[in-house]
């Protein structure tokens, strides 16, 4: 094997540039034709696979937008059922409806999973996947079961999901309303009014329109910067370099975060053991909310960990090297020692006043070794509240059932004991005076002390984040240069942040006999299910996330693009609105018994979900088992996407597929007549969760939007065609304006 690769080496160092070229040209396709010929795995056809990156290169040359579209004329040449590989990662690909019905119905025992193996998806849900998005198995159906039976209860609770709808597209009017029919963007509103109705169920609460709630904007970068099949491969991790020093104190953040959680769960008022402790007493008394977020107690424990761990063990350092350097100031300070502590006893505040060469000694050093001090990053009226909170907190807990003098004592005698251990012999002092300083504040903290060779995680990562952020260039601009970014990360991270966020202020208010939302259902289920792997924070995290990423996007888009289509054909929108005159009139809202009475309305918001598939390829799936499918084989761990858009643009299944046509879901008598090829919420035990609810919004949003205006372009625009638009995970219409006259 040596032999070999020495060869290898000296033909590449011997050999002429164009000759290693070609070899390496022959060698790559050789791989490729090796891995055509796998005897084992008989794929379905598909276009030519590069080795590495797959057929990528045919579908990112195309030099306009990428449309849903761009993929179908493939089918022509391959066949319904295709094999495609972005990356390295094999696809199937299923074109028509019974392929998707055998694939995600007949076989869903073994089509269900998500690939969450592939490095994206790994980033963000982790390789277990988690929520009801990016969950398989045994979890993903309890999780399923439970996130569908509270939509079902919260809808049923005092004021019912209906009635919420109903209000919140009362504001969208009202907010429409102040544009006085001019001309305007109805992208943003459209995407809080229903982002709105996920807060509602969410976190029971909804926004002011002008009052965005942060995840908004973070979601939609999260959603755009998603684009492209480069993120279904492990090729991301190539373009996607990491900012280490993010992803450090992130980490210290969630580690501190675990601390909060543990405290939270075991807190008793009337045994308070710690900084975590008094700060969630004081976040359920003090009036100051604004002050007392959870976000603050992070930000206070880091500032102690940052601003008095390192210094105070600088301080020590040096009074180590000025006692080596001067051992008549030692012998002094010893022999003070000997006279007023003796052997017997550790030292305590009180001794101080009787040894004033060694008090002399210290403030010596403080002078001369200004280690410099850590700053609170906070200022005014919240900074005075903090600063006299944690004064005092560590007043509280030096005065509890053990001092906190008695603590640094016996964190003393444990840093005695462990040098000792060392018999003499030289040793570095650094990193155990270290251990032993960063344990007060432990024990401050968190109410525990680690022991020296059970580094608490926290410690290396402080540290490594320390040593990262030095150095002039991170406070500059060009950081940005030499620090690249990972961007959908750092989104995700603040995504879950705010979240947790919410999810603390829950628990803080909870009441088990008044459940607000799904967050207090959850909590009140982690309090009384038996399965608590399944019941995690993690998991509920990750619905929650699911919740807006699948239930915010899609609907809006819905809307939009129903919209567009308004604009497109003012005779439907006409038609549309005669409905609402005789069965609704201008008194009240649309409500869903309603839509029985209104065919023309029904057959067009279920054309606005055929024509503009809001997610053309569905949610990957992937196999859990080798699966056969149309007579093929396919592999375990294969992805397989069902192409929506291609079914509900099908000639076949839909004549004129690409023409907007209400008509064609109405029957002579004028009765809607739904078609099973209209699937675009997919079908199979993974269908969509939110199916009812987002039929539910597209006809209340749309019918109460039309009730109150009239749509149209400004004079001489020309509105998106209704066919083309913006593909990313969603395919949402281009940017374009509307106006809305009021009626
Ligand atoms: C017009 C609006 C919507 C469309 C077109 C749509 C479409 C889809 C599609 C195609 C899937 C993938 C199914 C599969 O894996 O085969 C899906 C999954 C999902 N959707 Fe929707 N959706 C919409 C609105 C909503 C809403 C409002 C919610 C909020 C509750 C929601 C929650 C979910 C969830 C949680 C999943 C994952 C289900 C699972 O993996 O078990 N969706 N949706």
């Amino acid at each position: 094997m040596a032999n070999a690769v020495h060869g290898v080496m000296e033909f590449f160092s011997t050999a002429a540039q164009p000759t290693v070229l070609i070899f390496v040209a022959v060698l790559l396709l050789s791989l490729w034709m090796l891995s055509l010929r796998n005897p084992r795995v008989k794929w379905p056809p598909g276009p030519v696979c590069f080795p590495v990156v797959g057929c990528l290169p045919q579908m990112m040359i195309s030099g306009r937008r990428r449309q849903p579209t761009d993929l179908l004329p493939w089918y022509d040449t391959y066949g319904d059922i295709m094999h495609v590989k972005f990356g390295e990662q094999h696809m199937i690909m299923l074109g028509t409806y019974e392929l998707i019905q055998e694939a995600f119905v007949k076989n869903a025992d073994t089509v269900s999973a998500r690939p969450t193996w592939i490095y994206f998806l790994r980033q963000i849900v982790g390789k277990d996947g988690a929520g009801v998005l990016f969950k398989s198995g045994k979890a993903w159906k309890e999780l399923r079961r439970f996130t569908l039976s509270s939509l079902r209860d919260l809808g049923l609770g005092r004021k019912s999901l209906q009635e919420r709808i109903q209000d919140e597209a009362r504001y969208l009017v009202q907010n429409i309303e102040n544009e006085n029919g001019k001309a305007f963007s109805p992208r943003e509103r459209i995407g809080k009014a229903v982002s709105n109705i996920i807060s509602i169920v969410v976190f029971g609460t909804r926004y002011d329109y002008n009052d965005t709630p942060e995840m908004l904007p973070v979601l939609e970068e999260v959603l755009r910067l998603g684009e492209g099949p480069v993120l279904l491969t492990n090729l991301a991790r190539f373009i996607m370099p990491m900012k280490k020093m993010i992803a450090l104190v992130d980490k210290l953040y969630s580690l501190i975060r675990q601390e909060v959680e543990k405290h939270r769960q075991s807190f008793d008022p009337t045994d308070i053991r710690d900084f975590i402790d008094l700060f969630i007493k004081v976040t359920q008394e003090e009036e100051d909310p604004e002050v007392y977020t959870e976000w603050n107690v992070f930000r206070i424990i880091v500032d102690l960990y940052l601003a008095g761990t390192d210094t105070t063990a600088n301080t020590l350092r040096w009074s180590l090297v000025h006692m080596v350097n001067h051992p008549d100031a030692q012998k002094r300070v010893q022999r003070e020692i000997d006279q007023v502590i003796g052997q017997g006893r550790v030292a305590k505040m009180e001794d101080k006043a009787r040894m004033p060469f060694t008090e002399a000694t210290i403030l010596e050093v403080f002078r001369l070794s200004t280690v410099g001090a850590g700053v609170i990053l906070k200022t005014g009226h919240a900074w005075k509240e903090l600063r006299r909170f944690t004064l005092s907190s560590l007043r509280d807990l030096g005065l509890g059932r053990k001092s906190l003098q008695e603590r640094i004592q016996d964190e003393a005698r444990y840093l005695v004991q462990n040098i000792e251990d060392e018999n003499g012999k030289a040793f570095s002092p650094r990193d155990r005076i270290g251990k032993a300083v960063s344990n007060i504040i432990s024990i401050v903290v968190f109410g525990t002390r680690y022991d020296y060779n059970d580094t608490p995680e926290m410690l290396p990562v402080l540290e490594e984040a320390l040593r990262l952020g030095e150095g002039p260039l991170s406070l500059t601009n060009l950081a940005r240069f030499i620090m690249p970014m990972k961007k959908i990360m750092s989104l995700v991270d603040k995504l879950y942040s705010l979240i947790r966020q919410e999810v603390e202020k829950h628990r803080q208010s909870f009441d088990p006999k008044d459940i607000r939302d799904f967050i207090d259902l959850f909590i009140k289920v982690t309090q009384e299910e038996e399965d608590p792997e399944v019941y995690t924070e993690w998991n509920v995290f990750r619905i929650i996330v699911d919740l807006y990423l699948a239930g915010t996007d899609t609907t809006a888009n819905t809307l939009r693009w129903s919209l567009v289509h308004m604009v497109n054909h003012p005779d439907a929108q006409k038609r549309v609105q005669q409905e609402i005159d005789q069965v609704i009139g201008q008194g009240r809202v649309a409500k869903m018994e309603d839509k029985a009475r209104m065919p023309f309305t029904e057959a067009t918001v279920l054309e606005v979900f055929r024509l503009s598939t809001v997610v053309p390829l569905g949610v990957p799936h992937a196999t859990s088992e080798t699966t056969n499918l149309a007579g093929y084989t396919i592999p375990k761990g294969t992805v397989i996407l069902g192409d929506l858009y291609r079914v509900l643009h099908d000639e076949n299944n839909f004549e004129d597929a690409y023409k907007f046509k209400p008509e064609r879901w109405l029957d002579v008598d004028g009765k809607v007549v739904k078609s099973d090829k209209l699937i675009p919420f997919s079908m199979g035990p993974r269908i969509c969760l939110g199916k009812g609810l987002a039929e539910m919004e597209s006809f209340i949003f749309f019918t109460t939007l039309l009730q109150n205006f009239t749509f149209k372009v400004t004079e001489g625009e020309k509105p998106p065609d209704g066919v083309e638009g913006l593909n990313t995970f969603t395919f949402t219409p281009y940017p374009y304006n509307v106006c809305a006259v009021r009626r």
